[in-house]
């Protein structure tokens, strides 16, 4: 199926919410990272504007600021409005309310925004889609999927969650996952299977309770570390 504008519902995290996600400390934020599906969250800009390395991926970025901020405002009231339906499913302590949610994914979305054109210029955001990722191998320390894998599992299937990983491996020495949640809170039918395949290849595969959760139950991250020293 093609990938359209009107098919990806644009909904962005903050700097401070992958902190929590992945639970990122100095060593790793200081490290060259790439963001899997980073869409219009604003954890490349604010990383950006205090000279660290990201590099974004996402097919949305195939399309003009324009038509993504058309996108952005479009799809604010749906989802909110969804939020509000399902209120309950959500945790409200770091975001402490339904309108205080809406000003911070818009907030994230527009500094997003601001950056999009200077950061496809740099390279800092990069046209691309799982599984296949235009990068030489180890070209970063750490590779980071938010809100992608695991929750969208029933549109993607067990071996494109495997190849996905395998493929972020290839680029990255280590990469994490968050949530490990499907879309409505159940948990995802592929982390078992996805933690023993690579445990199988000497990877270390871990999940590790993490400060954020939004998604009620979603506190967990996978990791998945190469051996020290593998170098694809
Ligand atoms: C829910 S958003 C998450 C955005 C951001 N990571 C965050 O947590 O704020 C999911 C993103 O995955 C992107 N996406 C869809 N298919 C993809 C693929 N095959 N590879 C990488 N990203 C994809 C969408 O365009 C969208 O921006």
């Amino acid at each position: 199926m093609p990938f359209t504008i009107d098919s990806v519902v644009p909904w962005g995290r903050t700097m401070a919410e992958y902190r929590g996600m992945f639970n990122l400390i100095e060593s790793d934020l200081r490290g060259r990272i790439l963001g899997c599906g980073d869409g219009p969250a604003s954890f490349n800009a604010e990383m950006s504007a205090q000279g660290r390395a990201v590099v974004s991926v996402d097919p949305l970025y195939a399309f003009p600021a324009a038509a993504i901020e058309r996108r952005v405002e479009e799809t604010h009231d749906i989802i909110i409005e969804q939020v509000t339906r399902n209120r309950d499913d959500f945790v409200w302590t770091h975001v402490p309310s339904i309108p205080a949610l809406g000003r911070r994914r818009m907030g994230a979305m527009r500094r997003f925004l601001a950056d999009f054109p200077q950061g496809k210029r740099e390279g800092r955001y990069v046209d691309a889609s799982l599984p296949d990722l235009p990068f030489d191998d180890n070209a970063f320390d750490l590779a980071l999927s938010s809100h992608f894998l695991f929750l969208y599992s029933e549109q993607f299937d067990l071996a494109f969650h495997l190849r996905a990983l395998q493929e972020m491996l290839r680029v990255a020495g280590e990469a994490r996952v968050f949530p490990l949640l499907q879309i409505g809170g159940a948990h995802s039918p592929h982390v078992q299977a996805v933690l023993s395949t690579f445990a199988a290849q000497g990877i270390r595969a871990t999940m590790e309770s993490v400060s954020y959760e939004f998604q009620r139950g979603g506190n967990r991250m996978m990791r998945l570390r190469k051996p020290c020293g593998t170098r694809a």
